[in-house]
């Protein structure tokens, strides 16, 4: 075939390759840990009640997203290309049709659409470095550092400038390639970010609340728990785990041969949740504490960790080394939310890494000033999920990435036989049963269950039977 067939058969990427297994695994946690874990799984926790929120969204993790990442990143190794041409590929090789392709144009979509408003996000976490620096949050009361929060994203003139920073930082580093870029940007970060977690956590312990905050997220109370708030639960293990668009498939294309695709997942899933659950055991106590509301939505880390760094001894130090970790994770993640876009502008379109990520960068900031209003000028604007960034939030994180996903599970359980699945994951025994068990049926029924749920679909057929 092409000048990309390997001499044994096997394809290669043309981007290169991972320089070890820990690099891969690096970028990966990288792509996974970021404003997913510490910004976004606590307030949605919050507002859909905690605890029996929280059993369902681990459940979805371990049974979805365990075999669903696994999936893509055995697609993606041997197809060795963009997610589009990879499923395009692969779907004609294993005898199905072309058509796959779709699944990777709507990951790229996906990907253009999550990044426009995490951009925005990140921007909030680029001025809170800033205020944490200046000492903003010093002896804050829960009022104050409320009102610093609403003062800054009120502004959209602020937001804005932040989210053009954000971007700007993000293109740089997608446009630098593979190799020089990705790795460099994650090899710290993660520990890091894991250290300082930890010191809230013993902040929290030490709150006289933790009790509270450790009932309040897993103490399940079933009554509370609505099939939008079970939706919502599997939209945020797709998304904290960045599969069903394709990016772990584009980053499974730079994977060496040899690497076991299980413990590589089974690594990455960990420190992922793990992240996410010191998260909010921080959050939580300090929401107690402070008579805060546990559904108040977007802004719950920004009002609340403040002040905690604002009580503390050596306050200051903590809490800008936090927001500056904080946005380097949201930087790792807004990276792999944008190659598949640019590896596929690359490949199909024969630009150059630099001009494809300056294409794809200016594309995804002015859609993401849709998200920067959303938050002031255009706050009243509300229609179906309610505001634009709600609603670039339901659609992708509740709608495209479950969809993805439960393609992505068929194509893998179903679509590519058995031996080419066995092949990638380079096990005949127990696990490779258990993983072609979860991607032919568990996955892709469950998803498929919940979204019909979900719409009231079932619902509906049930009351045409009684
Ligand atoms: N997982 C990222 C986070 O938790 C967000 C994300 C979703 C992502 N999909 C992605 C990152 C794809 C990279 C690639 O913050």
């Amino acid at each position: 075939m092409l000048s990309n067939q390997a001499g044994d058969g096997k394809r290669s990427s043309l981007h290169g390759h991972w320089s070890s297994r820990m690099a891969f695994i690096l970028a990966v946690t990288g792509s996974a840990v970021g404003l997913g874990n510490i910004w976004k799984f606590p307030y949605i926790a919050g507002q859909n009640g905690g605890g029996a929120f929280v059993l369902v969204y681990l459940a979805c993790v371990i049974f979805i997203g365990m075999p669903v990442m696994m999936s893509e990143i055995l697609i993606g190794r041997r197809g060795r290309r963009n997610p589009i041409a990879t499923m395009t590929l692969l779907g004609k090789e294993e005898g199905s049709s072309g058509n796959w392709g779709w699944v990777g144009s709507m990951g790229v979509v996906a990907g253009i659409l999550i990044l426009s408003y995490y951009s925005v996000i990140a921007g909030w976490t680029l001025a809170y470095i800033v205020k944490s620096a200046t000492g903003a949050f010093v002896g804050g009361t829960p009022a104050e550092v409320g009102a610093q929060f609403g003062g800054f994203v009120g502004d959209w003139r602020q937001v804005g400038l932040t989210h053009t920073i954000f971007m700007a930082l993000t293109v740089f580093v997608v446009a630098r390639g593979v190799e020089r870029g990705l790795e460099q940007a994650v090899r710290f970060m993660v520990p890091a970010l894991l250290v300082l977690m930890l010191v809230l956590l013993v902040y929290s312990i030490n709150s006289g609340y933790f009790g509270q905050g450790v009932a309040f997220m897993f103490t399940p109370d079933f009554d509370k728990l609505t099939w939008n708030s079970v939706l919502a639960a599997l939209g945020q293990a797709f998304f904290t785990l960045s599969i069903g668009m394709g990016a772990i498939m584009a980053y499974g294309a730079y994977l060496p041969e040899e690497t076991s695709i299980t413990g590589a997942s089974a690594a990455v899933v960990s420190a992922d949740t793990a992240i996410a659950i010191l998260a909010g055991l921080a959050i939580f106590p300090l929401v107690f504490a402070n008579g805060l509301e546990p559904g108040d939505g977007p802004g719950l880390v920004f009002n609340t960790l403040p002040l905690a760094f604002g009580q503390m001894s050596g306050g200051i130090f903590f809490s800008t080394i936090f927001f500056v970790l904080l946005s380097f994770a949201a930087w790792t993640s807004a990276i792999g939310l944008m190659e598949p876009a640019v590896a596929w502008l690359v490949e199909k379109h024969n630009r150059s890494r630099a001009q494809a990520a300056v294409i794809v960068g200016l594309l995804i900031w002015a859609i993401g000033f849709g998200s920067v209003l959303s938050f002031n000028v255009l706050a009243d604007v509300k229609f179906l999920a309610g505001t634009i960034f709600d609603n670039v939030d339901y659609l992708t994180s509740n709608i495209m990435l479950p969809l993805g996903g439960l393609l992505i599970a068929v194509f893998a359980g179903w679509v590519m036989c058995r031996n080419s699945t066995s092949d990638e994951l380079g096990t005949a025994g127990n696990v490779f049963k258990t993983w072609r068990l979860l991607a032919r049926f568990v996955a892709p029924l469950g998803i498929l269950f919940v979204l019909l749920n979900a719409v009231g679909l079932l619902d509906w057929i049930r009351s045409l039977a009684s």
